[in-house]
């Protein structure tokens, strides 16, 4: 019988995994541990470290009863019966495969730590997106590094949750998926794992695989749903270049049932901390394998993403006669998408350091970012992003041509153009009448994101650009 469960890492996937965890399951202790105490203090106080719709309800509910958020790393892993392993794999940023390779530093420390204080037998389970056959690595870390006596079995169950979504797919995922080995033993850990997830979970949607098939599963699964991004990023050039409407070409591939309906919105360009990072890693594995034609076949999603976001950039810039120098561009959301306040990639960093590079003012709005954050990401080197703890010490930006706004119509008043690079709700229902008034003439709008109705902003005066559709004849191409 499982009684405790410990979740190392308190992030975007730890925290809300393990607290659904613990409400579906109230008789398992869950405690959440993490080497940072600033997060560990934020999950216990009342401000949050992560901004996730629903995941406060389920925290005040949970926490202190069976949810417990520590920084004693040691003890809880001595005394659970299941560790799941939930740390940051980020991009290596030095050393072989540097810009490629899954940085696994923080997998290894967390292997230690439960090698160095096991006294029983343990179940390991791999949630972060780890490269194909990391189980093996990790076996060999605690078989070495305990007595013998003790037996690890370790699983991996890859996270699928999207940010902004997070509470939903959690309490209601379209899969579940559990690697393990073929042994009696490696069989015992993925029943006690499924029946964690069979008090919420229908049971034809837990799958089972070999553990090499889970762990590639979600490298692939990132990438495919890249993939199709960029694709139709790819045909929003085309379309601007034809006059076809993107968002039509959209439709009708929606309605292919063998393509589906989801991720087919074009943008300035697909961010968050996975999608970039697995498919360098897939590139690197392939390269490591060999297979240098599969390699290059999918850095080009990711060639395709960078080339979105400097040409969107390129719009801006040439339409408004050629330069940007000097002129006040209102930039509203800087997250990587609506409903999450996480920036890791987030294409408006990017666009902003585009547009800085041109001398723009820019005056940022964004519902959920602090200012210290845009501040600091605008400094960051890029490979600093996914890496939270060094992160912290980074000293941020003080630029001039950078204002951060708590007010969309403080952030739009007196700007040249105003850049739409996050698809809040809230974008929509702007009064764009009294914004137009506010503005420097001739007003631009440049939709990355494709939620404003561009028409009626014409008819208000504005010249507007969106991603993919046919042009206004001011936007040059
Ligand atoms: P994150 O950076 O938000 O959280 C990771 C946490 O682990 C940090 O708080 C860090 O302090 C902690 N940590 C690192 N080493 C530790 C150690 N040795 N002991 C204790 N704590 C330690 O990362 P995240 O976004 O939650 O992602 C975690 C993993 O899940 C990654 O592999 C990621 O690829 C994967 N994943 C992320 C998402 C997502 O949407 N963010 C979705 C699916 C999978
Ligand atoms: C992704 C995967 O969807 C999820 O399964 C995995 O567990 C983690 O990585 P996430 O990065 O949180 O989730 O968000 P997602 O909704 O997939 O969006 C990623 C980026 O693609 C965002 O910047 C989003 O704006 C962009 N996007 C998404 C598009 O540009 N067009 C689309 O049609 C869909």
């Amino acid at each position: 019988m499982v009684k405790k469960i410990c979740g190392i890492g308190a992030g975007y996937v730890g925290g809300p995994t393990m607290a659904v965890i613990a409400l579906k399951c109230p008789s398992i202790e869950v405690a959440v541990v993490d080497i940072s105490h600033s997060r560990i203090s934020a999950w216990n106080s009342d401000k949050l470290p992560i901004y996730e719709p629903g995941l406060e309800q389920v925290i005040q509910q949970c926490r202190g009863k069976n949810l417990h958020f520590s920084t004693d790393v040691e003890k809880h892993v001595y005394e659970a019966d299941i560790i799941f392993v939930n740390v940051n794999t980020p991009t290596k940023t030095s050393g072989l495969g540097a810009g490629k390779a899954a940085d696994l530093t923080y997998w290894e420390s967390a292997a230690r730590v439960i090698a160095d204080v096991s006294r029983s037998n343990k179940i390991v389970v791999e949630k972060s997106t780890v490269p194909v056959r990391t189980a093996e690595v990790i076996e060999k870390i605690l078989v070495h590094n305990s007595n013998g006596k003790i037996k690890y079995q370790i699983l991996s169950n890859p996270e699928f949750l999207s940010e902004g979504t997070a509470m939903q797919d959690l309490l209601n995922p379209d899969r579940v998926l559990l690697g393990g080995n073929d042994s009696l033993e490696g069989q015992e850990a993925i029943q006690k794992l499924k029946d964690i997830y069979a008090h919420w979970v229908p049971q034809d949607r837990i799958i089972t695989t070999n553990l090499w098939s889970a762990e590639l599963s979600k490298l692939a699964d990132n990438a495919f749903l890249a993939q199709r991004i960029s694709s139709i990023n790819a045909m929003s050039a085309l379309c601007e270049a034809t006059g076809a409407d993107v968002s039509q070409v959209s439709c009708v591939l929606s309605k292919n049932t063998k393509l589906g309906s989801k991720y087919l919105n074009a943008s300035v360009g697909f961010g968050g901390s996975c999608f970039q990072k697995d498919i360098l890693n897939l590139v690197y594995i392939c390269e490591s394998n060999g297979l240098f034609e599969v390699a290059n076949y999918w850095k080009e999603v990711v060639k395709v993403n960078d080339y979105q976001k400097s040409r969107f950039v390129k719009k801006v810039v040439t339409s408004m006669f050629n330069t940007v120098s000097g002129k006040k561009i209102a930039v509203l959301g800087f997250s990587f998408k609506k409903d999450t306040s996480d920036t890791r990639k987030t294409p408006a960093i990017d666009v902003c350091k585009g547009l800085l590079a041109d001398n723009a003012c820019l005056s940022i709005y964004d519902p959920r970012v602090s200012e210290e954050q845009i501040r600091r990401d605008l400094s960051m080197n890029e490979s600093h992003w996914d890496h939270s703890i060094q992160a912290k010490s980074t000293s941020f930006t003080s630029a001039k041509q950078v204002s951060v706004f708590a007010d969309v119509y403080e952030a739009t008043k007196d700007a040249h153009g105003i850049c739409v690079l996050t698809e809040w709700d809230e974008f929509k229902t702007i009064d764009y009448h009294k914004v137009f008034d506010s503005m420097v003439k001739p007003a631009f709008v440049f939709d990355g994101r494709n939620v404003l109705d561009v028409d009626k902003l014409r008819e208000i005066g504005f010249i507007a650009y969106s991603i993919g559709k046919p042009l206004n004849q001011w936007v040059n191409c």
